[in-house]
């Protein structure tokens, strides 16, 4: 398929494949000269319904350092808000002869839907609480790089699991990976299905950690909630917050995570979040490869590269 809507339709081969190709995506961006002319006959749109930093960014630097011409659209400034629907918004930026689009959505399944509806390679940039397969790709590849072999290695997953697409999309990459997966938050932010995607729960983050190799730390991601899930944000900190205080009494180095935003001090301390055992900008540097790879390798198969 020509598309990348979700980590739950890779093998673990096209996982393998992408890091192969971003490990050497990752050496051309790091030289002189970081362009490579591969996709200079792809037009790519990138349409964001939806708030994004890194994602956006990322995601336009990749298609420019591929050599990709890029559009870019963001719903709030568009004739999206005269009522056009998301159809006949793609069809009219495909009818200027574009051949791949890069969208973000707050409904999950909005990639799906679009991919049954329009000609054109998609994919998803992360899509309501449901997945966010390029950010799963590039922690996963960040894992790889700081402990070599993801097979085996304890991931614990902090927080607002319940409203992550990051959870959910980690989780599928991790256990194809032959990853031992653990997610850790309040009762009432962890979905009762997960025991089938075989990960283990923990409601107590120091049992945890206690059981860990990584720690990837999430958002608490209020704007997609409707009812109060804790009692506070304070009692928050003090059960979910990663804190030096806290990491001291484990005795032990643990590789540090977050898929940004950060709230400093709420899931992570600004201690932790700068210190050494955080890879968070190394994330967003590998976010870069990580994208070329995947642009890269859908275009050749649309484009027969
Ligand atoms: N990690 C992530 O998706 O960040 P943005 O929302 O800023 O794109």
């Amino acid at each position: 398929v020509n598309h990348l809507l979700g980590i739950k339709y890779l093998k673990k081969e096209d996982i393998a494949l992408i890091f192969k190709t971003a490990k050497h995506f990752k050496e051309v961006i790091n030289r002189p000269i970081k362009k490579v002319p591969s996709l200079r006959d792809v037009t790519i749109a990138n349409l964001f319904f939806e708030n994004s930093t890194r994602t956006r960014l990322s995601f336009e630097l990749a298609e420019k350092r591929l050599s990709a011409d890029v559009v870019n659209f963001s719903a709030a400034s568009s004739s999206v808000k005269k009522g056009e629907t998301l159809v006949d918004t793609v069809n009219n930026i495909l009818a200027m002869k574009v051949d791949m689009v890069v969208m973000r959505h707050p409904n999950p399944g909005a990639g799906i839907f679009l991919s049954k509806q329009v000609d054109a390679s998609i994919i998803n940039a992360g899509d309501g609480a449901h997945e966010h397969p390029t950010q799963a790709l590039l922690d996963a590849f960040s894992i790889q790089e700081e402990l070599g072999d993801i097979a085996g290695k304890r991931v614990l997953i902090v927080g607002d699991i319940l409203h992550s697409r990051v959870a959910l999309s980690n989780i599928y990459a991790l256990k194809k990976m032959g990853a031992e997966v653990m997610v850790c938050g309040p009762k009432t932010l962890i979905p009762k299905h997960l025991h089938k995607l075989g990960v283990k729960v923990e409601t107590n983050l120091d049992k945890a950690l206690a059981g860990c190799d990584v720690a990837n730390m999430l958002r608490v991601q209020n704007e997609r909630m409707d009812v109060n899930y804790f009692p506070s944000t304070k009692e928050y900190v003090k059960q979910y917050g990663l804190t030096k205080k806290r990491l001291e009494k484990l005795n032990k180095e643990l590789v540090i995570m977050h898929p940004g935003p950060i709230n400093r001090g709420v899931e992570l301390s600004s201690e932790l979040a700068d210190s050494d055992q955080a890879i968070i900008l190394d994330q967003v540097e590998n976010g870069v490869a990580v994208r070329m790879a995947v642009i890269y390798l859908l275009a050749a198969k649309i484009k027969q590269l």
